[in-house]
């Protein structure tokens, strides 16, 4: 098995279709005819095949790759397995991508460092819906070449006008994406027509077997031509006398000598020494991780970008990307996220979604929010600006990943297209009267009481007696109730989630924005979603958010009724209500909980103020 093979000869790709269109048996004729199987598992592959294979006795391959597969049910979940392989002349590297469910995320990771695509179909089924998204999303991500492997021929009597018309059909569809390297080949993985010879079944076929193609393709040299690129990973200070950052190399070649410019900070400097374990390099290559030491003492730090200074990547804050969800739970725009790209990780939220793709007729349609396995044009802002290339330049430096901040579940993948220019042309003006001196005149620290719970639960009530309170001790104080605001600022949003989303996002801004004017702010919101509570909080400095949980039981609640509205939904005649058929998420850890149930409104407010003075927040 071990041969010597040229490393830049490997080709890396990715198998696209389900196991129905003969997926895992392709994978499985492959190793084996490669003879990258060991005896044993030949052996029990042919007692597997003669026990419980479809085939008649006969190898079923696809037993070979459920078996490999069995890995997965060990309790180890292994969303993208790569399998390798050889011939005399190269290494292969497939990505199987396993799975019904969730086959957009394997398929993404699996795609992402791809050289070619093999698209599966089954011949007597024809382009699926499914074959028109994967040729999406292997178009999306940048995959050049398309293996269309038209399948289980030996089912259609190998006829040629079956085979001619899949290819015209899927032709059709491919030129709309872009995709113009495209090679058919009829096959029977399973016979192995046309997988490693050609097929005396189809003599009209005079294109080559799939393994002769992939052997002989020829891969655009990888260094060449692209500038240097390389996030640091690592900012490595053993001692006083070395700083050196570390990283892998994204594109491009170094040298020492060479001007590079650090991005965002738009700092610049020359390589001085390309260090690693085994002594220092004369250059280094995309691929490699080095650790480069500077002519100048420079502030750098982990997740910038060292880059070529004369062909340097932009900085920007706001996007138009593609984003594709992966999550059960939607895509909502306002809502926080983390970002991460390359070494950097921010904070993000998705500002507008555009619209979606129908991934069968590629029509844009109207979005609100994305669902699992959506793709979106969308915009998103960051806290911070980030070095990128578009997507389409580089697919390291311009791919992201989004993260849910709770449970730190890979939600989505995105693809830059551009930095929007309305952020570079918007920049802080600087105040002269500003939050310290606003306070100071009014003799008090400004905040915000964030008041939550059901509705009905006595918030309002209670924010109210607070601010009588405060007023009667000469604070100057603003209140935002949810009701009021919704007939003004908020009149256009309704109660789904998104809609809530971004109720919470605005009303966190205003009361932001009344902290900097010095006040204190009681905003009393249902506030539902512990997400978008933690995005207020962290819109203010530290100290300045107090989370007040008005903890009514949902039956109080409903059994008090003030404005009927429980009763409506429970008779089905509003959706989407808090408590019945739309969630509530009780704070964790709130600064204060007051229960109106064994408390009157009185009470609780006093509750409220009592913390306030003890705090020497008032
Ligand atoms: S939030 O969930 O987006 O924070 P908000 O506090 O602004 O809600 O508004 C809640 C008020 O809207 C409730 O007190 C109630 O009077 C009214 N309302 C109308 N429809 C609904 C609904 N479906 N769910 C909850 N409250 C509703």
């Amino acid at each position: 098995m071990a041969q010597k093979i040229d490393q830049g000869s490997l080709l890396r790709f990715i198998t696209c279709g389900s196991v129905d269109d003969g997926k895992s048996t392709l994978i499985g004729r492959l190793l084996y005819e490669a003879k990258m199987l060991f005896d044993d598992q030949l052996a029990a592959l042919e007692s597997d095949s003669r026990r419980v294979g479809t085939q008649g006795g006969d190898l079923d391959f696809a037993l070979l790759v459920d078996g490999l597969a069995a890995e997965r049910e060990q309790g180890i979940t292994i969303d993208v397995a790569y399998r390798f392989f050889a011939t005399d002349k190269r290494k292969f590297i497939v990505a199987d991508t396993p799975g019904h469910e969730q086959y957009t995320r394997n398929m993404v990771t699996g795609a992402s460092t791809a050289d070619l695509a093999i698209i599966l179909i089954d011949a007597r089924k024809g382009v699926l819906t499914q074959t028109r998204r994967h040729a999406y999303l292997v178009s999306l991500l940048g995959i050049r070449r398309v293996v269309l492997a038209i399948n289980k021929m030996d089912l259609v009597d190998f006829a040629q006008d079956v085979h001619d018309r899949i290819l015209a059909e899927f032709t059709g569809f491919a030129e709309q994406l872009g995709l113009a390297d495209i090679v058919a080949i009829p096959m029977s993985a399973l016979r192995g027509d046309n997988v490693t010879q050609h097929s005396d079944a189809m003599p009209w076929y005079e294109g080559p077997a799939l393994m002769p193609y992939l052997d002989d393709m020829e891969l655009p040299g990888a260094a060449e031509g692209r500038p240097f690129r390389m996030p640091v990973q690592w900012v490595n200070r053993p001692n006083l006398d070395f700083r050196g950052f570390s990283g892998l190399i994204a594109s491009g070649r170094i040298r020492p000598g060479d001007a590079i410019r650090v991005v965002p900070s738009g700092r610049t400097s020359t390589v001085a020494r390309i260090v690693t374990a085994d002594g220092d390099l004369p250059q280094a290559i995309e691929g490699q991780s080095v650790t480069l030491t500077l002519a100048d003492e420079i502030d750098i730090s982990r997740g910038d970008m060292l880059a070529d200074a004369a062909r340097p990547p932009e900085a920007a804050d706001q996007f138009e990307v593609t984003l594709i969800w992966m999550a059960e739970e939607p895509m909502l725009p306002g809502r926080s996220y983390l970002l991460k790209l390359g070494a950097k990780t921010v904070t993000a939220t998705v500002t507008s979604a555009k619209y979606k793709v129908n991934v069968n007729t590629l029509e844009h349609l109207a979005a609100k929010s994305l669902a699992l396995n959506e793709i979106g044009i969308c915009n998103i802002g960051l806290d911070q600006p980030i070095a990128f290339d578009a997507y389409k330049d580089n697919r390291d430096t311009g791919g992201f990943i989004l993260i849910d901040r709770m449970t730190n579940e890979t939600v989505g993948a995105g693809l830059l297209h551009f930095g929007l220019r309305r952020a570079q042309n918007v920049h802080w003006q600087p105040v002269d009267i500003d939050k310290a001196a606003q306070a100071k005149l009014k003799g008090q620290q400004p905040c915000v009481l964030w008041f939550t719970g059901l509705s009905g639960a006595g918030k309002s009530t209670i924010a109210n007696l607070v601010e009588q309170d405060l007023f009667g001790r000469g604070r100057h104080t603003a209140l935002l109730d949810g009701d009021n605001v919704r007939h003004g600022l908020n009149k256009d949003l309704g109660f789904t989630d998104a809609d809530r989303v971004e109720n919470i996002r605005r009303v966190a801004e205003v009361g932001k924005l009344m902290v900097e004017a010095g006040l204190i702010v009681m905003i009393s919101f249902i506030s539902p979603f512990r997400a978008e509570r933690r995005m207020a909080r962290e819109l203010m400095q530290p100290g300045e958010f107090i989370e007040i949980f008005v903890d009514t039981p949902l039956a109080v609640a409903e059994q008090r009724d003030v404005k009927g509205l429980y009763k409506k939904a429970r008779r089905g005649e509003l959706a989407h209500f808090t408590g019945i058929d739309s969630p509530y998420e009780a704070p964790e850890q709130p600064d204060i909980t007051v229960n109106t149930s064994v408390m009157t409104a009185r009470e609780a407010a006093d509750a409220i103020v009592r913390y306030l003075v003890d705090h020497r927040i008032v």
